[in-house]
Order: C-alpha cells, then structure tokens, then sequence
C-alpha cells in the first residue's frame, strides 16, 4: 500500500512515522486510520524495527479526527468511525515494540487519544493537548474517556473533557499526561535517544514489559502480579537472557541478539 497521508522512516532500527496532512493540521480522516492501521500490522512481526517514533508534520500533532467527515457521520456509521479509531489505539498500544508520541505540537480530540495509546509521550514546549469534542456537541471517540482517566486520574479527566480546555506542555507534563517536554528543536532528537537507549536492551524482555505492564492495568493486582510471574518465567526461555546474565558475570557488554 502506498501511504498518502503519512511518511515512514527508518533512523536505524526505529521507525519513524510522521502523519503529514499539513492542510488539515494532521486531523486523522479514515484514510490516515488505514493507513496508520497497515504500518502497524505490517510491521507486527518485523524484527529489524525495535522502536516506533509517531510525529506530526508542520506545527500540529494530530489536531483530532477529521471533523468534516465525522459531520457527515449518523448513529451507525459513528459507531463504526468510532471502531476502526479504536481498534488503531488498540493496535498501537499493543504492538509488540515501544511506541513513543513525540508530540511537536497540537493533540487535540483523535490526537490526544493517540499520544495516549502510545507508550510514552514526549512533547515540544509548543504542544497543546485538550479533548476538546464537548465544543462540537461529542465525546472523545477512540478510547480518551478511559485512557485519560487512567493516565492522570478521574477527577483531572473530567475537567479536561467536561470543559474541553486547551492546556500547554507544562501542564501535560505536571499532570502526568507529557512524560517529559524539550524545545521544539531538541525534541526529535530526544524522541531517538530514548527510542535507541530502549533498542539497546534486551528486546523481548522490554515486549514482555510492556505486555505485563499493559495487562496489569485492565485487571487486579494479584492476577497481574500472576501474569508477571508467568512473563518472568517464560523470558528464562530466550538466549537473550542468558546473554545478559552472562554478560554481568563475565563483566562485559551484553550482546542481545532479540531471541
Ligand atoms: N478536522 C478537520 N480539519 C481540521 C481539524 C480537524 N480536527 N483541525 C483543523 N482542521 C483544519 C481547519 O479546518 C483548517 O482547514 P481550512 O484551512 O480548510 O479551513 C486547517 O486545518 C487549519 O486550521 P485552523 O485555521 O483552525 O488553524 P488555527 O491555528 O487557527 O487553529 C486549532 C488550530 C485550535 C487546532 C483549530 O484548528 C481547532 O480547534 N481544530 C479542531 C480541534 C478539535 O476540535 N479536535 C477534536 C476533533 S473531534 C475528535 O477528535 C473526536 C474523537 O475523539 C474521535
């Protein structure tokens, strides 16, 4: 499939997916879903890409969905706009790789729902992030009601999407929503160094992470703890594990090979 609406590329073993809709502030309409969908499960089982960067082009983010399409939308077809962004975020936040949100600049509504079901989101002095659908008569569609909650806690989750304010990097990052904020021009730069400082390790143990970490907060704490026990056990299975306890024992630099 050739992409239109995003541009891919390869800085080593991390990918960079940069969503590039400029006219539109990089609101994602159905095709940019698609096609953000197909990188996604292209690249599920690729093992020469240890990390994902998403990124907006020009002074945006993801400026939210496409709103002259969600106009368009009924009951049933808003269902579905709402599930296919959905089974994206649902995607995104399940691929077996990290995904880092390097946010430069707006991340409003469908954009701030996709920084959210990456894994880590850092952002430029410049973002803005907001759920701002209550101004258009809506509701965050593609998961803001339930990550956002879980990201910064429910009484802050309701101020942000009752009132449908804007707030700035600062903010995000005091309430937990940015990770960590840069200037615009240190930001993709930090988005790589942390992208390769993750790759450098142990590669199924940080996908084993990251699952336990993801599973642990759907469910209690004692059947997350079992599903860690299990994850623990399992990466006993990998030569990427017994690398790396040689390696400390030897003491030298472990060379992780992803098995
Ligand atoms: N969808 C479609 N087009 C959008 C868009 C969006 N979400 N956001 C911006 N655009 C378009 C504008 O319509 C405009 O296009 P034209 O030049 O053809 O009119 C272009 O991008 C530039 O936008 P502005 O002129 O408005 O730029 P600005 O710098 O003055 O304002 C902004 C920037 C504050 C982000 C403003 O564009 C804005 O408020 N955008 C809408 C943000 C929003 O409400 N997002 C939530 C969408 S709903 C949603 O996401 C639901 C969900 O959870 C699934």
């Amino acid at each position: 499939m050739e992409f239109k609406n995003i541009e891919i590329k390869k800085e080593g073993r991390i990918a960079i997916v940069t969503i590039s809709r400029e006219k539109a502030l990089n609101a994602l309409n159905a095709d940019t879903i698609a096609e953000l969908k197909t990188f996604f499960h292209n690249h599920w089982r690729d093992d020469s890409i240890l990390g994902v960067i998403i990124t907006g082009a020009g002074k945006s983010f993801v400026a939210g969905a496409d709103i002259k399409e969600l106009a368009e939308c009924d009951v049933n077809s808003a269902v579905e706009t709402s599930r296919l962004g959905l089974y994206l975020m649902h995607l995104i936040e399940n691929f077996p790789r990290p995904v880092i949100a390097a946010v430069n600049g707006f991340a409003l509504g469908g954009g701030c729902e996709l920084a959210m079901a990456c894994d880590i989101r850092l952002a430029s002095e410049k973002a803005k992030f907001g759920q701002p659908e209550v101004n258009l008569g809506l509701i965050p569609g593609y998961g803001g009601t339930q990550r956002l909650a879980r990201l910064v806690g429910r009484g802050k989750a309701k101020q942000l999407i009752f009132s449908g304010d804007m707030i700035d990097a600062a903010e995000a990052y005091r309430i937990g929503l940015a990770d960590e904020v840069y200037s615009p021009e240190e930001l993709m730069e930090k988005a790589l160094e942390l992208a390769n400082k993750i790759a450098s390790k142990a590669p199924v143990a940080v996908s084993k992470a990251k699952e336990c970490i993801n599973k642990g907060l759907d469910i209690n704490l004692s059947t997350g703890c079992d599903f860690e026990k299990i994850s623990f056990g399992t990466i006993y299975g990998t030569n990427d594990c017994k690398e790396g306890m040689a390696a400390f024992m030897e003491k030298r630099k472990a060379e992780f090979k992803g098995e």
